[in-house]
């Protein structure tokens, strides 16, 4: 028996077939295309992350060893994508989760914000959904009034494209991103929807985060009809995939940003320094989990830069051996704000900063302090976090990086483990639609197939090169304003 997990992240789309024990059978990859039509908009065709869903499963399947019980899906979380019911077909491309055109909205709105933080958990910032749902309602009449409009985020989108339109539906972890769910009462929240300007009657049905939440359409999806048993945001999945189950838990995903969860059980954490308080996920119970969680928008987004944008690395896997040809820094510090500042900053004014350039600089400083950067951006978080943190769980894509692992452990002061899975974000969609399926029949049994890789212990720290991060941080805050 095994599971097929899709997670449709940020820059591509990854499926994971993964067996009984918790191994991955075979994966498939796709990306898709990035649009910046201006400085600080971020699009993405929905058409084209639906294909790169098919072009991954499609690789997965091909090289899996036993079918496919059920199907999980993870996503790319607050996005907002538009569609028609019936066609499926979007009518404009999807505002993606970075896009800070909603600064605007923001701003007028921030009379709100209390109430709104009190309802959602959230803050008022471009990054979430009902921002960008309130710019396209102003500024996009023409897709937003068109006839037997679907909103959703993209899990929405998916769900509705595998099921060939028959489910319109989200799950809590999802809709607790959106800005327009009330996380005490576990439902839409009429008030925000107003606020907003979105139809409460064009948002998906929610659902738990495993069970039976819809059917594959062979018509649509690779000739397959299996059970659609388990949904999750990419980081309350990378969450579940850590096994992050008791209170306390903590990981972080290094992705195209990074994302620090505290797994606070059934209690409504709030933080007054810019953490966020999201649903973890529901059971089919009803029980709800919650998350306290920091935020980073670009981590690994400024590797890429530094290899689309720069062209200064061929690879993210090369950044390792090139920051190692250097001791340090050599006092350059890059503040990666490419599109802003999340947490605990919410700048979304601030902008890239790279200070301390002599004539001496090379690549390898540059791109040593890309790394450090990615330390120190996460140390702020669990700062802020003024919780015991006795270790941190990493996973994703930039944690196979071991330089940047210790840079991590030195940092924060606590030990950093990696498991042997770092697709954790995948893994999770799996267990969660494994245990709606009835692949898995507890979360035990989801733990003991958690493997450690490496741990790494924290080495001494002078807080010499932290102090100097946050005064570059300061000198790139409000820099768009
Ligand atoms: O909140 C945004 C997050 O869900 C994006 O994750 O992995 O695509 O960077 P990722």
């Amino acid at each position: 028996m095994s599971v097929l997990a899709i997670d449709a992240g940020t820059t591509g789309v990854t499926a994971l077939v993964v067996s009984e024990d918790g191994r991955i059978e075979s994966r498939g990859y796709e990306e898709f295309a990035q649009h910046f039509p201006r400085p600080g908009w971020v699009e993405h065709v929905p058409e084209e992350i639906w294909q790169a869903t098919l072009a991954a499963c499609r690789t997965a399947l091909d090289g899996a060893a036993t079918p496919p019980r059920c199907v999980g899906i993870t996503n790319q979380r607050e996005t907002a994508v538009l569609w028609d019911r019936t066609t499926l077909a979007a009518p404009r491309r999807a505002i993606v989760w970075q896009d800070r055109r909603s600064a605007g909205v923001c701003e007028r709105l921030r009379e709100h914000e209390p109430r709104v933080a009190e309802l959602t958990g959230l803050r008022l910032d471009p990054y979430f959904t009902g921002t960008k749902l309130a710019w396209l309602a102003e500024n996009d009449p023409r897709a937003w009034n068109a006839g037997n409009l679907a909103i959703g985020t993209v899990d929405s989108y998916l769900i509705a494209r595998l099921t060939n339109g028959e489910r319109h539906v989200t799950d809590p972890s999802n809709a607790s991103r959106t800005l327009l769910y009330d996380i005490t009462r576990g439902a839409w929240s009429p008030e925000l929807c107003d606020l907003f300007g979105v139809p409460e009657n064009a948002l998906p049905e929610l659902v738990p985060n495993y069970g039976e939440i819809g059917r594959t359409s062979p018509e649509a999806f690779l000739g397959l009809d299996l059970p659609i048993s388990g949904v999750a945001g990419d980081q309350q999945a990378a969450l579940f995939g850590q096994t992050c189950f008791s209170p306390g838990d903590v990981k972080c995903t290094y992705g195209t940003g990074s994302f620090i969860l505290v797994n606070t059980g059934d209690e409504i954490v709030r933080s007054a320094a810019g953490l966020l308080t999201t649903v973890a996920w529901q059971a089919p119970s009803g029980a709800m989990t919650y998350a306290l969680e920091g935020a980073v928008f670009v981590t690994g987004a400024a590797v890429q830069w530094l290899r689309d944008g720069l062209g200064v690395i061929q690879s993210a896997a090369e950044t390792e051996a090139v920051a190692r040809t250097v001791p340090d820094s050599g006092g350059v510090v890059f503040v990666p704000a490419l599109t802003g500042l999340g947490a605990p900053y919410w700048d979304p004014d601030a902008r890239g900063t790279i200070l301390g350039i002599t004539r001496g600089t090379m690549r390898a400083h540059l791109v040593r302090a890309t790394l450090e950067a990615i330390a120190f951006e996460v140390r702020d978080i669990v700062e802020t976090m003024d919780l015991p943190v006795p270790v941190l769980k990493a996973d994703g894509g930039a944690s196979a990086n071991d330089l940047l692992m210790q840079l991590q452990a030195d940092q924060i002061g606590t030990p950093v483990e990696r498991p042997v899975v770092r697709e954790t974000t995948a893994l999770g969609a799996a267990f969660l639609a494994g245990l709606g399926a009835g692949v898995w029949s507890s979360q035990e049994e989801l733990r003991a197939t958690w493997r450690l890789d490496r741990r790494f212990e924290p080495g001494p720290d002078d807080g010499a090169a932290y102090a100097l991060w946050k005064k570059a941080v300061d000198r790139a805050r409000d820099w768009a304003s």
